[in-house]
């Protein structure tokens, strides 16, 4: 018998004993759950390369989300599929957009549901950049301008958080004063402060059609391998106003997570991408990694590197476990 005095197995020994002593939970309350809009009724149309994920007529829509909240999810996040893009992406930013109709719709169905609007341009714009494009550049400050009007839009039909995603500079301390001149100072801004410019996002623009149709967006979108730069970004969208902020993607920017974590104080999203969905369908499918096991396990790490809230399409399926 060695005489060893710390043994860390002591507390290894049952499930009782490691959850006594387990560090991180993760509860229904921290999902928010992403949900495609689209024009037409019963439509329910299954995203190729997210499995489990559809296209939602606002019928269907409804359905979706009363059912996620029945099993404990609290909130919706919602993307558009307009029935006509633009170069300006018009759709966004009028009373009769896709997704100010589905918020009207949930608002009215689905009680004690919290609908986030996701506030971008590239769902809606015939050129699939998340701004105003001249000569293939995408302009920030004019730009600006359609985002504050959207905001304003998504408010009015009853949003009840603005998460605005496309990293123009500036753009939290724009949809915040145009919030506030038209009455909704109330409102809090979930910002995507810290977007990288990711290849995880690849079946979401299938999802949403949203491919750029030239270029990238790394003119607006984070270089992957910055991270004193990720921390200038949160700072900066504090200082406009943000309330909550979100890290996009999440497995694979956990450190920057956990760096966030540490310098700020305001409650933290991470967005467990569409990419990150598929990659644990896929292997899944294909009988080499164990889906559940994976699900558990990347939501924990999320939480344990210091996330608050979770964005994840992992949402129904997690809240029905637990
Ligand atoms: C842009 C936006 C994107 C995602 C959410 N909002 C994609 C992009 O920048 O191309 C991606 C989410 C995901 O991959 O699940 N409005």
């Amino acid at each position: 018998m060695k005489n060893l005095i710390n043994r860390p197995r002591r507390l290894r020994r049952s499930e009782s004993i490691r959850a006594l002593v387990r560090e991180t939970h993760v509860s229904a309350d921290d999902f928010i759950y992403p949900l495609f809009v689209c024009e037409g009724e019963a439509v329910r149309r299954e995203i190729s390369s997210m499995p489990g994920q559809y296209n939602l007529s606002i019928d269907e829509l409804v359905k979706e989300a009363s059912e996620a909240r029945q099993l404990g999810v609290r909130s919706v996040i919602l993307f558009g599929l307009p029935k006509e893009k633009d170069a300006q992406g018009t759709d966004a930013f009028t009373d009769q957009g896709i997704v100010q109709r589905a918020i009207r719709a949930l608002k009215q169905e689905v009680k004690d549901l919290i609908v986030v609007a996701d506030n971008c341009l590239c769902e809606y714009t015939d050129h699939g950049h998340c701004g105003v494009v001249q000569d293939n550049e995408v302009l920030n400050d004019p730009t600006l301008d359609l985002l504050a009007k959207a905001a304003v839009e998504q408010a009015k039909a009853g949003a009840d958080i603005i998460a605005p995603s496309n990293m123009m500079d500036g753009f939290v301390g724009a949809i915040r004063q145009a919030l506030d001149e038209n009455g909704f100072t109330h409102i809090p801004i979930l910002s995507y402060a810290i977007k990288y410019a990711s290849g995880f996002y690849g079946p979401f623009r299938e999802a949403a059609g949203s491919t750029p149709q030239f270029g990238d967006r790394r003119s607006y979108q984070m270089d992957p391998a910055n991270r004193r730069e990720a921390m200038r970004e949160a700072m900066l969208d504090i200082e406009q106003g943000a309330d909550m902020l979100i890290v996009k993607p999440a497995l694979a920017y956990l450190d920057v997570l956990s760096n966030l974590r540490e310098r700020c104080d305001l409650p933290l999203a991470a967005y467990q991408v569409s990419g990150e969905y598929a990659m644990i369908k896929a292997a899944a499918r294909l009988g080499w990694l164990d889906e559940n096991r994976i699900m558990w396990e990347t939501l924990t790490a999320i939480k344990r590197a210091g996330a608050d809230l979770i964005l994840t399409y992992y949402a129904k399926e997690a809240a029905r476990q637990l």
